[in-house]
């Protein structure tokens, strides 16, 4: 399978990024040919600042490198390093009903707060289109919420193909699970918004801090609980072993433990589990060039699968003379 996605990076990864989505992309870079990139043209639609969108796009290739993304496996770039794409953009959007994306979540929550748009919120689904079309993809893993943009993206290469010829792979989205079951310190779901969040990467005396406040049930200690009900055990079971939350479940459905303790098993495991990644971020930051260097293989291999589609693409509609 020819798998792709981007991410749009919006800062620290947290754990909601990390089991809902991050794990599941490296995961499918064994047994396929997988393209991933860092979507820093979508995120021009919202980041204004120079500095910070720089700054954005290496840590986010930091961060899914020091995660386990594995490029020799699958091919990392940046979004802005194939041109091609954007080429390929426009001539998705002559072809793109106006209605189409006026339906589109992003664009349409904003106007219906009363504030006006760009068109680079409006066409953002073309531009994903084209991100996906680009690459022959036929299986895109993302979350739920972009289930719609991949509707557009088949709607699209379905009406480009009908007009010239069979141009475009048909993609399917693959809706990667459990996103929303990692709860967030309050126990509502993760999100950076509701400022709930365990980060992959902050110190782990931090993180142990933040852990410690987590407001656990006030229920007597001897009374035996469903450890599947508990934010904490709910956590655990994402950093320990199969064996260790076998053994703290077993704590809960016993009774008589104290959450003082259970937080401390969670903030030990979670420091075990990330230990690997933050240390071979660490090396990466101390070896830019050689994240760069990753970044430049992963275009150059892009912009060849780019290229060929790309000049399909215009042979078929007529702009290739
Ligand atoms: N819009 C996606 C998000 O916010 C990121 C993205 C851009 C993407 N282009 C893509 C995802 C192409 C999958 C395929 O998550």
């Amino acid at each position: 399978m020819r798998v792709l996605s981007g991410i749009q990076t919006t800062g620290r990864p947290h754990w909601g990024n990390y089991f809902g989505a991050i794990r599941q992309w490296i995961e499918l870079q064994e047994g396929n040919d997988a393209y991933y990139f860092i979507a820093n043209l979508h995120a021009l639609t919202t980041i204004r600042d120079r500095d910070l969108l720089r700054a954005l796009t290496l840590d986010s290739a930091i961060d899914l490198l020091a995660l386990g993304l594995n490029p020799e496996r699958a091919t990392l770039f940046v979004q802005s390093d194939v041109p091609e794409v954007s080429e390929l953009c426009w001539l998705l959007m002559t072809g793109a009903p106006m209605g189409l994306l006026e339906r589109c979540h992003a664009y349409k929550d904003k106007k219906s707060r009363g504030l006006s748009a760009d068109v680079g919120l409006f066409a953002y689904p073309v531009l994903m289109a084209a991100d996906i079309l680009a690459y022959d993809a036929d299986t895109v893993p993302v979350g739920e919420d972009q289930l719609q943009h991949i509707e557009v993206c088949r709607d699209l290469a379905g009406a480009f193909n009908h007009r010239f010829g069979d141009v475009f792979v048909m993609p399917k989205a693959k809706i990667m699970d459990a996103s929303a079951r990692v709860p967030g310190t309050d126990g509502e779901k993760m999100s950076k918004s509701y400022g709930n969040t365990l980060e992959v990467f902050e110190d782990p005396r931090v993180q142990r801090k933040k852990i410690m406040r987590i407001k656990t049930d006030s229920r007597p200690m001897e009374q035996a609980k469903e450890p599947k009900q508990d934010v904490l055990f709910n956590l655990y079971r994402l950093v320990g072993t199969a064996e260790e939350s076998e053994a703290i479940a077993s704590l809960y459905r016993r009774g008589g433990f104290g959450y003082g303790e259970i937080k401390k098993e969670l903030a030990e495991a979670a420091e075990r589990f990330f230990a690997e990644s933050r240390e071979r971020r660490r090396e990466m930051e101390a070896d830019l060039e050689k994240v760069r260097q990753i970044l430049g293989d992963g275009a150059s291999r892009a912009r060849q699968a780019a290229r060929q589609v790309l000049h399909r693409a215009q042979d078929a509609c007529g702009v290739r003379w």
